[in-house]
């Protein structure tokens, strides 16, 4: 029975892309057989990893017919495939408006899957709308990238938690609704400065405080480094890119498979294997170790 996460936030430029590629990789390379979906109409995730077999259709078809036939690409990670994003001009939201059951037809293509992958995890859009709300329906975890700045907190609030909060049925009406599910704040690009530290401290607490369990904010936290632009560059998951690193803070490898270790403990005793000879020739091309 695979485990879906959506990963989500109101707001754009935050890491949504980068975690999704970067946990979906890891997860790959741990042996687990992993379906990533592009859920953004930019495509960056489905830009990410080099293709090695192109499925005839993508998102569009994936959604609207609720089967995945014939949707599926292969990439070049072994156990690492994706439903790619083909709607440049998001003409699915015409589609979504049609019928309000529409949101729906993802959760149902994706359990069609379920037996054949271990993990899904799903790439969404920064802004809110409906095809965010279908990840969220289709979603057993949601995973939010928090940069640690005062204004983009305050649009953690104001944008992803009411986006959550709007899907809730009203107070004291029962009324047979799928659940919310639980979301995972993520620290990201933080630097060391104190400032910085002092806002991701401050966030942990008002949400875990505030939030009856729903939402929490995990203790990894994704330091600023560009090993993470140089992952995009090379088309590779972030723990290949940068295994090791000098100096305080933890490589991308280490970060990544400690997030990976706090979302699945029950992983904790696995660690990513890849064959490291076998660099791609994108890698070469964007150049060697930082
Ligand atoms: N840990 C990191 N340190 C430094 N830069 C990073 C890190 N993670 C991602 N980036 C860079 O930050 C930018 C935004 O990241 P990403 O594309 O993952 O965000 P996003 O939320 O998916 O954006 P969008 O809303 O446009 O889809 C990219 O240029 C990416 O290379
Ligand atoms: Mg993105």
């Amino acid at each position: 029975m695979a485990k879906v996460f959506g990963i989500v936030s109101t707001k754009g430029g935050v890491g949504k892309t980068s975690i999704a590629a970067n946990i979906g990789g890891i997860l790959a390379d741990m042996g687990q057989h992993v379906l990533l979906i592009d859920g953004d109409f930019q495509q960056s995730l489905s830009d990410w990893f080099e293709i090695t077999d192109k499925a005839e259709f993508g998102l569009r078809q994936f959604i609207t017919k609720a089967q995945p036939t014939n949707c599926i690409s292969s990439t070049a990670i072994d156990n690492l495939d994706i439903v790619l994003s083909d709607d440049p001009n998001g003409k699915l939201i015409d589609w979504f408006r049609a019928s309000t059951n529409n949101v729906y037809y993802l959760l149902a293509s994706i359990k069609r899957l379920s037996d054949y992958y271990d993990y899904v995890i799903i790439d969404s859009q920064g802004a809110r709308g409906i095809l965010q709300e279908s990840i969220i329906l289709a979603s057993d975890s949601l995973i939010c990238p928090l940069v640690p700045n005062v204004m983009e907190s305050r649009e953690f609030i104001r944008g992803t938690i009411q986006m959550l909060k709007s899907l809730e049925p009203p107070a004291g009406v029962s009324v047979p609704v799928p659940n919310i599910p639980p979301l995972y704040g993520v620290i990201y690009k933080q630097d060391r400065t104190n400032n910085s530290i002092k806002i991701a401290n401050a966030i942990r607490k008002q949400f875990y405080q505030g939030s009856g369990g729903k939402i929490s904010v995990l203790d990894t936290f994704v330091p600023n480094l560009t090993a993470y632009k140089k992952a995009v560059a090379a088309g590779l998951p972030v723990h290949r890119v940068e295994v090791t690193r000098s100096g305080p803070t933890p490589s991308a490898h280490d970060t990544i498979l400690s997030l990976v270790h706090e979302l699945l403990p029950h992983l904790s005793d696995t660690r990513p294997v890849w064959d490291k000879n076998n660099v791609s020739p994108i890698k070469k091309a964007a150049g060697g170790e930082e």
